[in-house]
């Protein structure tokens, strides 16, 4: 696997380097569409999607998984390979800097593979014209040669399913979005599908977990399966070597204390976020990347791991003159918000957020 998208959120909970963490989270990834948790609507539609191509006994078309990370893209795009039976072949965008970098794994596809390529936001233009003709017709052109005798090869590919994963579909050009014939966009988790994770988590990792805990951790995940899972490998840290093992309520609430995660599953960027926000610029309108160095973050990680949550839990909006905190956000750190200053808008989806309601279902 690549790693980027995990290393953009390591630093949720980042201050025991336990060195099987990444092992685990393998072992935790749901291995079948009927394993998956949540997403109902993402489910149902590929199931379609994949049950069709299955019955006329060809490939899928293209497939974008679209949202915030740990949300299960990969996860995804892992078991749209294992229920079509077929191999899959991963890379990522910032892997295919050349153009032959691509033509040389297009090139070695086995009819009805299925190529991931993760972050294909990040993918370089030369790249990613050899993609839309790989996509559209399974062929490439390589060139050969530079200057006036420089000539272009025809080159076909098997046919293949390209399922790309962005947590930026905003960023992504037309052309490249138009020749996917599904786009996925994963929603955030509600505390009960976070708690089945936890539960399915636990009994993977055979351990003993109360529902008030399950519940308590779920609360603080931020809507993120890949939270969750490791907020829950920290209390079992803090539960086997400051307690008995057993992970009650209280032990969870003692464990995330100490980890820095407050009630609401804010961690200390997502705070330190608010309070700049607020103190430093009395609120807003700000841009995010004056935001991200008053936090000393990059700006990216600002919008793509901090900011979709923080809208979402209603703490800040998105306006188009900059990042405004709600009267929910002021108060979050204690603070009495200015008269006007906006209400909470609960509930946005991340589909609302950065103009990705543009884009169609299908
Ligand atoms: N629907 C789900 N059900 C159970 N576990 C999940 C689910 N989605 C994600 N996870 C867990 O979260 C982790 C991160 O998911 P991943 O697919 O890597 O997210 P993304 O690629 O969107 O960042 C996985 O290893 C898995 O343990
Ligand atoms: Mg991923």
């Amino acid at each position: 696997m690549t790693g980027d998208p995990d290393d953009l959120e390591d630093r949720e909970v980042s201050a025991t380097p336990v060195r099987s963490d990444g092992d685990l989270d393998a072992g935790l990834r749901p291995r079948s569409l009927a394993d998956f948790i949540g997403q109902p609507r993402v489910c149902e539609q590929l199931e379609l999607v994949l049950h069709g191509a299955k019955g006329r006994g060809g490939t899928p078309d293209h497939i974008l998984l679209s949202g915030p990370p740990g949300l299960g893209k990969t996860s995804l795009a892992m078991i749209i390979a294992s229920e079509m039976g077929a191999a899959i072949r991963v890379t990522s965008g910032p892997a295919l800097e050349r153009a032959g970098d691509l033509a040389a794994m297009l090139s070695n596809l086995v009819e009805g593979d299925v190529l991931f390529i993760d972050e294909i936001h990040r993918i370089a233009r030369p790249a990613e014209e050899m993609l839309y003709l790989a996509m559209e017709d399974f062929r490439v052109d390589v060139v050969v040669g530079k200057g006036p005798g420089a000539t272009s090869i025809p080159l076909d590919v098997a046919p293949f399913t390209l399922v790309g994963a962005t947590t930026r579909s905003g960023s992504l050009t037309g052309p490249l979005r138009d020749r996917f014939g599904f786009t996925a966009h994963m929603e955030f988790y509600d505390p009960a599908e976070l708690v089945r994770v936890l539960n399915r988590s636990a009994g993977i990792l055979g351990m003993e977990l109360r529902l008030d805990a399950s519940e308590e951790i779920a609360r603080r995940s931020r809507g993120t399966p890949r939270i969750a899972n490791r907020l829950l490998r920290r209390v079992r840290d803090y539960a086997e070597v400051r307690g008995d093992g057993s992970i009650t309520v209280d032990v969870a609430r003692a464990a995330l204390k100490v980890y820095d995660v407050d009630e609401l599953g804010f961690d200390r960027l997502d705070r330190a976020v608010l309070d700049a926000l607020i103190r430093a610029f009395g609120g807003g309108p700000v841009g995010v990347s004056t935001l991200a160095v008053a936090v000393g973050e990059e700006p990216a990680t600002v919008e793509e791991v901090c900011e979709p949550f923080l809208v979402r839990a209603g703490m800040i909006a998105r306006t188009p003159r900059g990042r405004v905190a709600t009267a929910a956000a002021w108060h979050h750190l204690g603070l009495t918000p200015p008269a006007g200053a906006m209400n909470a808008s609960f509930g946005a989806r991340p589909r609302d957020i950065g103009g990705e309601s543009l884009f169609d279902e299908l």
